[in-house]
C-alpha cells in the first residue's frame, strides 16, 4: 500500500508539559483529507510540527511517501519538506516586505520552480486577486489567512499540513477555503491534515481524527454510509 504519509506509535513531550502526545498511529492515502479535532492543548499543533519535520518526535516513527524521515539529515531533511510539504501554521507568517503575490510565489522559487501562474490562480481562488498588489500589513486577519493557504499550495505539495487554517475567516469564506483545500487534495492528490474547531468543516473531511490529552479517541471515515 502507498501511502503520503505514515505515522507509528508517535510520542512526544516537552519539560514544562509532560507527555503531549502518546502513541499515535495513522495513515494517509494520496489525496486523503484527515481533520483533526480536539480540545485546546490536547497536542494538535504539536502533532503537526512532527509531521512537518520541524520537531523530532521523542519516539515513533513518520513516513513520508513511504520514506522514514528517521535519522534524515537536517539539508536532505530541508530539501525534502520545501518540495513536499506545504504549511499553514496557526499564526500565518507572511513575510512583511514582500506583497502578496511575492509571498504567495516564494516557495516556488526556493524550489527552483518559479511559479507566478499558479500563484495568481490561487489567489483568484481563495478571493484575493485584488490585493495581489498589497503588503500584509494592509490585510485583515482573514484576508493574511487567505494569503498563507495559497502560498502553502503554490509548490503543488503532496502533503499539505494545516493548522486551523480556517481560525480567522467569516463562515462563507471558512466553507469556501475548507473546500477548495479538499478539492485540490482530491484534483492533485495531495494528503492533507488539517486541524479545526469545526464539526461541520471537518465533517467534510474524507476522515476525522480526534485528539484528546495527546491520544487518538477516534477516528471516523466520513464516507462510509451508516
Ligand atoms: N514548545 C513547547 N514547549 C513547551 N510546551 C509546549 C510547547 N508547545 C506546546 N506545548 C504544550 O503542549 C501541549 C499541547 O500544545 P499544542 O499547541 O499542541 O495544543 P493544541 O491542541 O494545538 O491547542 P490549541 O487548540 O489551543 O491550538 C500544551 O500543554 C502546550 O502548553
Ligand atoms: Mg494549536
Amino acid at each position: 500500500m502507498s501511502f503520503a504519509l505514515e505515522v507509528r506509535d508517535l510520542r512526544h513531550s516537552f519539560p514544562s508539559a509532560g507527555e503531549v502526545l502518546r502513541g499515535v498511529s495513522f495513515a494517509l492515502e494520496p489525496g486523503c483529507v484527515l481533520a483533526v479535532l480536539g480540545p485546546s492543548g490536547s497536542g494538535k499543533s504539536t502533532l503537526l510540527h512532527l509531521l512537518g519535520g520541524l520537531e523530532t518526535p521523542k519516539t515513533g516513527e513518520i513516513l513520508w511517501a513511504n520514506k522514514s524521515l528517521h535519522g534524515a539529515k537536517q539539508d536532505a531533511l530541508s530539501a525534502r519538506r520545501a518540495k513536499e510539504v506545504g504549511f499553514i501554521f496557526q499564526h500565518h507568517y507572511l513575510l512583511e516586505d514582500l506583497t502578496v503575490q511575492e509571498n504567495v510565489t516564494l516557495p516556488s522559487m526556493i524550489c527552483q520552480n518559479p511559479n507566478p501562474t499558479r500563484a495568481t490562480m490561487l489567489l483568484e481562488r481563495v478571493g484575493l486577486q485584488d490585493r495581489i498588489g498589497a503588503y500584509p500589513r494592509t490585510l485583515s486577519g482573514g484576508e493574511r489567512q487567505r494569503c498563507a493557504l495559497a502560498r502553502a499550495l503554490v509548490t503543488k505539495p503532496s502533503l499539505l499540513l494545516a493548522d486551523e487554517p480556517t481560525g480567522s475567516l467569516d463562515r462563507a469564506n471558512a466553507e469556501r477555503v475548507f473546500a477548495l483545500l479538499v478539492e485540490l487534495a482530491h484534483l492533485e492528490q495531495a494528503a492533507v491534515v488539517v486541524v479545526t474547531h469545526d464539526e461541520s468543516l471537518a465533517s467534510k473531511a474524507d476522515r476525522i481524527i480526534r485528539l484528546e490529552d495527546g491520544e487518538v479517541q477516534q477516528i471516523e471515515d466520513t464516507k462510509v454510509q451508516g
